[in-house]
């Protein structure tokens, strides 16, 4: 496995590919990345895995800062599950001047975490435009756990016509229900301990429309109420269609999302609903 930070290397290494598989990630690599990166064996002969936290996606008083940097066990980790090129480069090789051309990414960026994060989606758009320009991967692998984020770069890549094809990977889960995330390290015990009733409440909004409820609104408020009778914070809960993150709407196939903050730290989960 090559570990490059330069453009210059990063073009050497690539030279020859036949079907690069890209994983874009900001590190601190769990087993729902490494899942990525098997997966991304799959599609591409030669899979590159790109680790760089993103300023352009965090707010002002977001965790850039105390984002977890773990590169060296992150290359371990991605040296065992066979990647071919960890791509880390430092911020001024990915924006050696200040970035004046954003991605506008499309209205459904708007709400739900982009009504939380202004700016968010089009740091993230932006970043993965730039990934794919430098990449130039043949397929692209995001895990479902960001949903939103998900829709939105399957968005830029239909809208600005890049050639790739994206793959939504499964939401890895520990044995106790908690998608796997970097954030979840931010936890203290008694959070830790909590942090699983974010997927069971999103396992019950699913339980009451398979069981014919169709009142969306009202099973989300239901759910806020639920979690903030046990100390969270809930940035929203709610129920979509999958296919563009529109409001429910009966006889469509559906995803219930939620975020919410334990203390300090911001968690977000999604489950779809039915087999559609
Ligand atoms: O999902 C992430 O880790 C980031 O948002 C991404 C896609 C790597 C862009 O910085």
């Amino acid at each position: 496995m090559k570990i490059v930070h330069s453009l210059e290397s990063l073009r050497e290494s690539l030279e020859g590919a036949m079907r690069v598989a890209l994983v874009p990630t900001m590190g601190n690599l769990h087993a729902g990345h490494l899942r990525l990166v098997e997966q991304a064996l799959e599609h591409g002969d030669l899979v590159v895995v790109s680790i760089f936290v993103n300023p352009l996606q965090f707010g002002p008083n977001e965790d850039y800062e105390r984002y977890p940097r773990t590169l060296e066990a992150d290359c371990d980790k991605l040296a065992q599950v066979g990647a071919h090129i960890v791509f880390a480069p430092p911020v001024d090789v990915i924006y050696p001047v200040p970035q004046q051309v954003h991605v506008e990414p499309p209205p459904l960026a708007a709400e739900l975490c982009g009504a939380f994060r202004p700016g968010h989606f089009s740091g993230v758009a932006t970043v993965v435009a730039k990934l794919f320009n430098l990449v130039q991967p043949q397929v692209a692998l995001f895990g479902k756990k960001d949903y939103q984020q998900l829709a939105v770069i399957r968005a830029l890549v239909q809208q600005l016509n890049f050639p790739i094809d994206i793959v939504g990977v499964e939401t890895q889960r520990l044995p106790d229900g908690l998608a796997l995330s970097s954030r979840n390290g931010y936890l203290t015990e008694p959070q830790r301990a909590e942090a699983p009733r974010l997927y069971a409440t999103l396992l019950d909004i699913r339980h009451q429309v398979e069981a014919g409820r169709r009142d969306f609104a009202v099973l989300a408020e239901e759910a806020i109420g639920l979690l903030q009778q046990h100390g969270w914070r809930v940035d929203y809960v709610s129920v979509r269609c999958r296919s563009d993150l529109s409001p429910a709407a009966d006889g469509q196939a559906l995803v219930a999302l939620a975020a919410a903050w334990l203390g300090e730290t911001r968690l977000i989960d999604n489950l779809e609903i039915g087999s559609r």
